[in-house]
């Protein structure tokens, strides 16, 4: 019953078609993604590392042409965390390296597919000709009407909520807002997330399961699903089983079913 349904949701991807899935459920507006096991990967093939960082950059190709079909308006990835940084400085460079070549060859993608380009997380640490990649990219994209693909770089969510909370605690100081009327949708406007609906699901890859620094205001109430697959092996149809497993979950805020 559950492979026939996934195979005619896989069948209306293929096809290209936006449609809800199977049962009448709606695609989740955001989808969020922990690309996870790309050393891993490499690994088992005997491989090092950086070819399993580069068939990566290729499932981020080939997931964002997917969500763009499926009809999701918001897809963030996870690329790159405030945490990374504690790895061996050749396969930093490697990522950068790579983040590089992904930056420069897709901005013609994102046109050509009415995509906005956004990204997340402490530009400061990294280098001149990246940040320069996507403040063109943002730039450029802006008034794109399609899928919004937002991706974390330097990203770590701890960091991301002392940075509002420094905003906000300025704000007092100055006398342009009281302590008082500080709440959960003061401390959200302040987010790098800003504007931006709260992820519906978050998908880690490879197994883990846990959430690693990841948008962890906004994922008070996300769906959390866990796919065994390593991150150069996820594929469109291993998307639709999540999003298929996301339309079976009921949400319920707090409230009783
Ligand atoms: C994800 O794959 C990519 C990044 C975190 C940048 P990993 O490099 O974490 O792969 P594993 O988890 O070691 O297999
Ligand atoms: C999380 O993966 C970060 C990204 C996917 C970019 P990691 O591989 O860095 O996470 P841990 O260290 O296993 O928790
Ligand atoms: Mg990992």
């Amino acid at each position: 019953m559950f492979s026939q349904r996934l195979e005619r949701a896989a069948k209306r991807l293929t096809e290209g078609q936006i449609a809800d899935l199977p049962d009448g459920k709606p695609v989740p507006a955001h989808v969020a993604i922990i690309m996870d096991g790309n050393g891993r990967w490499a690994s088992e093939r005997y491989l090092p590392r950086v070819a399993g960082h580069k068939k990566g950059a290729d499932t981020v190709r080939s997931c964002v042409r997917s969500c763009g079909e499926l009809g999701i308006s918001y897809l963030t990835l996870y690329a790159f965390s405030s945490e990374n940084w504690k790895r061996p400085l050749d396969e930093v460079d490697d990522l950068m390296g790579l983040l590089k070549i992904y930056l420069k060859s897709e901005l013609e993608a994102f046109h050509k597919n009415n995509i906005r380009f956004r990204s997340i997380g402490d530009r400061s640490r990294l280098s001149t000709d990246i940040v320069k990649l996507i403040e063109d990219a943002e730039r450029k994209t802006e008034n794109n009407s399609g899928l919004t693909l937002i991706l974390a770089l330097n990203y770590g969510a701890q960091a991301e909520i002392a940075a509002a909370v420094r905003q906000i605690a300025t704000k007092v100081a100055k006398g342009e807002l009281a302590a008082e009327d500080i709440t959960e949708v003061t401390v959200a406007a302040h987010l790098q997330t800003a504007g931006i609906p709260d992820p519906d699901i978050i998908i880690r890859t490879s197994g883990e399961q846990r959430l690693s620094n990841f948008l962890l205001w906004q994922a008070a109430y996300s769906e959390l699903l866990f796919v065994d697959e390593f991150w150069p092996d996820f594929n469109k149809d291993i998307l639709v089983r999540a999003l298929e497993e996301y339309g079976c979950r009921e949400r319920r805020f707090g409230a009783r079913p």
